[in-house]
């Protein structure tokens, strides 16, 4: 009897101070990264892209190539470079000698002047659903890898790749968080790569499509990072008050469900279009003002890059996929995201909630412990 209670206390204790923290501001503040895309015919220099990004408070830029006008661009400034191994390399990437070759010369040719941190292997290769690239991906970035191990440059240059967001099966509660079943192989072999290269996996999560497809059930607040009232995960009681932050944490759940608690997540893209078609609900300029602005202003444990810096003017598809552009390309802003560098002191649930999951899982996990220890 006593013993039982001082168990029930105990894991009451815990629960106190790890849900108390939960309200504390995230203790991690990771930077702000934005993607710097080059599918137009009208881009400023790459010269006139480094003071854009400055302004904005950004330190990290990725790259979908490995454009040496850029990488000299950036060369001398403390941002921090990522460079993307196209998908159409994969396959050859899969010979050491070629990924060794690539390194050198898209890579180290540029250090230490340029601070290239990060090597992006393939872009949303597996829900492409071609059985060729997807066979040779994680060749790639162990190659990729190999080659900086040779080079010495594995300590300070991660490799990783990107995944849209339907590799999940299941996003909603956040706690049921599941990969699809026949993206399980592929994945749980990159995550093998990441836990042990110590390499975040990397999602491209955008709420935009999400409110896009369903305007009328979601509320636009809740998307925008705008005050609402909410929604509880009914698995873990941890409150979300903005989409971002509950598809993320499905992420974290998908990783445990395969037993990756330790790999960390990072957003590789995510953003919202100034202006869209008639049939695009939530793409204006205010929305998107709200969304990036309220996301640049936040601390958020995981590095998250927004989608993008320029307006990219021929990208095919809707007019929002030309639109998600912080800037023209005449370099004026699309709108205002305020002084981003200046973060707010914020004490809100939502930006605390993120990897609740984490917290929650390690709250029973202490609580089994207990049970053997009292
Ligand atoms: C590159 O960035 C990393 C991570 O921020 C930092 O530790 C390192 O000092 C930078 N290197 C140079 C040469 O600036
Ligand atoms: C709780 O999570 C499990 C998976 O972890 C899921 O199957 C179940 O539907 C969730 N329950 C609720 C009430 O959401
Ligand atoms: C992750 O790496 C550690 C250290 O190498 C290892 O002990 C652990 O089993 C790995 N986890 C999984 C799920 O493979
Ligand atoms: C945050 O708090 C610091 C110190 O209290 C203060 O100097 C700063 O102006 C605050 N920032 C904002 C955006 O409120």
């Amino acid at each position: 009897m006593e013993s039982d209670s001082s168990k029930s206390n105990f894991c009451l204790l815990l629960f106190f101070l790890l849900v108390s923290t939960t309200m504390l501001p995230a203790m991690v503040s990771a930077s702000l990264g934005i993607n710097y895309g080059q599918i137009g015919d009208n881009l400023p220099a790459p010269e006139k892209a480094v003071p854009l990004v400055q302004s904005i408070g950004a330190t990290k830029v990725r790259l979908y190539d490995a454009n040496p006008l850029v990488l000299r661009a950036f060369a001398g400034t403390d941002i921090e470079l990522t460079v993307e191994v196209g998908n159409e390399h994969l396959s050859e990437m899969s010979d050491p000698q070629k990924a060794l070759d690539w390194v050198r010369s898209n890579v180290q040719e540029y250090l230490p002047a340029t601070n290239i941190t990060g090597i992006m292997v393939g872009n949303e290769v597996l829900t492409l659903y071609d059985s060729g690239l997807s066979n040779n991906l994680v060749a790639a970035m162990q190659t990729i890898h190999g080659a900086l191990l040779t080079l010495g440059l594995d300590k300070q240059i991660k490799v990783t790749t990107s995944h849209s967001f339907n590799v999940m099966e299941t996003s909603y509660p956040p706690s049921a968080g599941a990969f699809k079943q026949d993206l399980t192989g592929h994945i749980t072999e990159i995550l093998e790569f990441h836990n042990q290269t110590g390499s975040p996996f990397c999602v491209n999560i955008y709420p935009y499509f999400a409110y896009k497809a369903n305007p009328e059930k979601i509320p636009l607040a809740y998307v925008v990072f705008e005050p609402n009232s909410g929604f509880v995960d009914p698995n873990t009681s941890v409150k979300y008050d903005n989409m971002f932050f509950g598809q993320i944490d499905a992420v974290y759940s998908a990783l445990s469900l395969l037993g990756f608690e330790e790999v960390s997540v990072c957003v590789a893209e995510t953003g919202w279009p100034s202006k869209g078609d008639a049939d695009e609900a939530g793409a204006t300029i205010d929305n998107a003002a709200k969304y990036n602005g309220n996301l640049m202003k936040m601390n958020i444990e995981v590095d998250v890059y927004i989608f993008a810096l320029f307006n990219e003017n021929r990208k095919p598809g809707p007019t929002s996929e030309r639109n998600f552009g912080l800037f023209k390309p005449d370099t004026s802003p699309v709108y205002f995201v305020g002084d981003t560098t200046n973060k707010l002191n914020t004490t809100d649930e939502a930006s605390a909630s993120l990897s609740a999951i984490k917290r929650f899982r390690l709250i029973l996990f202490l609580c089994l412990a207990s049970t053997a220890l009292l």
